[in-house]
């Protein structure tokens, strides 16, 4: 199966923080007091150009709102890699005016043809070139729709001043990085089986180098029609038909009414307490909010900082066991399923999951019942934003595999995702990450595919941060250690370039990159029945802000993995 790792520059937990950012407080606040607002903005995100654009927002007048959507339709034009507005993605924001935390819910949903049966070959097995590849693929795009309810519902500036720095980008082009050119190579057979891919990527007949300019004036007038007419300037009209010419030219199956039918949902955000933190995190159809409440709260039986990291990696693996085991059985669209939310997330059931952690034994994923799988890869994209206002976006989208489904649908700019693979298409059958699922994420028309993306907010008496990451199945247990690493008072920047493990159940591995093991860690650890990979490559990108209420700064992490990452802190102006 496709392996698509993305070899992304290493540094340790403590290396220099070249991309990070700390703006101290002109006057320090009156020990023991905690400020009402912070004193300017910071904006952590995947791509230096999207990070300025959304602080060219700021500058402007706008808020987080209208920043998240500059970032966000930025990242779309720099970083086609990860994510689009062919895609989808979960925004989750604190209003600082209401005090009020809600979840946009922009997943895409899938079309009525992507029946199961769509989806096996001839063998009934899964047809893994239908799953990851062209128009079946593709889920209904939702993040176009995100950015038109952010500026209506929670910005201050029109659709089309914030997405105008992404506009203009497309329009001029940007230097090609590493990463693009590397991704294409892994994709190119099949970004340019599609006419509408070979135009954008192939335009001067070869495929995309470092150090040329990607220039995408399709996409440019793409995002102006939708900032001009907003929902209507993509999901009818001009763009729509264009889209769903394409799925059509490339054999597959949309309705206009499908295009025109999606709507964003706003859902309640996930909360629970841990050690003195809030945590404010992303609901079904995510899996990850689910996922670290189990985890967490199961954790919260031990002190971790008083343990050996053998001892201390044992407990939070067989945690991560059990929440990744419930994952595979009982998540999926709450609009469609009954999902045991309140049940999975109680203490209760934590405490009885923590009961059958042995100190020192791993237990056999087997004995819970399942079948190995492979792994994994190292696309999508998260972005952070606090505002001086108070503001907060914690925001992760998506095309899913690198490129998405390779597809760019003529005369649009716009490359489709390919998140049905994020569907258990066949039942127990791991998709793309190894996850396998059953029927309650089984695909149905309408329904939406279930996630990982766990964007999220914590925040204890003195400190505020927001969090994410991309990495398919790994984003969860990438923003589980960030917690506790924010928990064990590390800064930003070296919560995002903290080594990091991770075990999903099945296969039943621990995963490690290279040196975030000791050798003596993973011998005590395969004393206790581990399997341990000590040396894989490094994965995730993660993009975190934090405000210190208590000492009134602000601070930006960029994951040094990505070496095109930017964390950056705009002092408010002084009133
Ligand atoms: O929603 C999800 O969980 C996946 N489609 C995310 C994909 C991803 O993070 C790809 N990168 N590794």
């Amino acid at each position: 199966m496709m392996l698509l790792a993305v070899g992304l520059s290493f540094a340790p937990v403590m290396a220099a923080p070249a991309t990070s950012s700390t703006l101290e407080p002109p006057v320090p606040a009156p020990s023991g007091s905690s400020r009402a607002t912070p004193p300017g903005a910071v904006i952590a995100s995947a791509h230096a150009l999207s990070t300025d654009a959304g602080m060219e927002i700021i500058r402007a007048g706008g808020n987080a709102f209208d920043a998240a959507i500059a970032v966000s339709a930025t990242l779309s034009v720099v970083e086609p890699i990860s994510s689009g507005i062919g895609g989808g993605g979960f925004f989750l924001l604190h209003d600082a005016r209401t005090g009020r935390d809600v979840f946009v819910d922009a997943r895409e949903t899938a079309p009525e043809s992507a029946t199961p049966a769509a989806f096996l070959d001839g063998k009934g097995e899964l047809n893994r070139d239908r799953s990851v590849n062209g128009p079946w693929s593709a889920g209904i795009p939702g993040l176009p729709a995100a950015l038109v309810h952010l500026a209506e519902r929670y910005g201050r500036l029109p659709l089309k001043t914030s997405l105008a720095p992404a506009i203009r980008i497309a329009r001029e082009g940007f230097p090609i990085y590493a990463r693009l050119e590397r991704g294409y190579g892994s994709r190119r057979e099949v970004m340019e089986r599609y006419r509408g891919t070979r135009a954008v990527f192939l335009a001067d007949g070869t495929p995309p180098q470092v150090g040329e300019t990607l220039r995408q004036p399709d996409l440019a007038r793409t995002l102006e029609l939708l900032g001009e007419k907003g929902f209507d300037g993509f999901y009818r009209g001009d763009v729509a038909k264009k889209l769903l010419a394409s799925v059509k030219e490339e054999g597959g199956k949309w309705r206009a009414d499908e295009l025109a039918g999606y709507r964003v949902k706003e859902r309640e955000p996930l909360c629970f307490k841990y050690r003195g933190w809030d945590v404010t995190t992303a609901p079904p159809p995510s899996s990850g909010g689910v996922a670290m409440a189990q985890i967490l709260q199961i954790l919260e039986g031990w002190d971790l900082s008083k343990l050996d990291p053998a001892q201390r990696t044992h407990l939070v693996v067989e945690a991560m066991r059990r929440a990744y085991r419930d994952r595979t059985i009982y998540l999926g669209d709450p609009d469609f399923v009954q999902v045991p939310v309140a049940r999975l997330t109680s203490r209760e059931y934590a405490a009885g999951l923590r009961a059958s952690i042995h100190p020192d034994k791993a237990l056999p994923s087997a004995l819970l019942s399942g079948k190995p799988a492979p792994l994994e890869d190292d696309e999508t994209t998260h972005f952070s934003i606090i505002d001086a206002d108070g503001n907060r976006v914690s925001a992760t989208q998506t095309v899913n595999l690198l490129y998405g489904s390779g597809l760019v649908a003529p005369g649009t700019g716009v490359l489709l995702n390919n998140e049905m693979d994020d569907f258990a298409l066949r039942p127990g059958t791991p998709n793309a990450f190894g996850v396998m699922g059953f029927e309650a994420n089984a695909p149905k028309a309408g329904k939406r595919m279930l996630s990982s993306m766990t964007p999220s907010f914590i925040e204890s008496k003195d400190k505020v941060a927001a969090i994410g990451a991309p990495g398919g199945s790994r984003i969860i247990t990438e923003v589980l250690l960030g917690i506790l690493a924010y928990d064990d008072g590390l800064a930003p920047q070296q919560v995002a370039a903290l080594p990091r493990i991770h075990h999903q159940w099945m296969p039943d591995v621990i995963s490690a990159e290279a040196g975030a093991l000791a050798p003596e860690t993973v011998k005590a650890l395969e004393a206790m029945g581990h399997k341990v990979n000590a040396a894989e490559q490094p994965w995730g990108n993660l993009q975190t802000v934090a405000w210190d209420k208590a000492g009134n700064t602000l601070e930006g992490g960029t994951d040094p993995r990505n070496p095109v990452g930017k964390a950056d802190v705009m002092p408010a102006p002084s009133k």
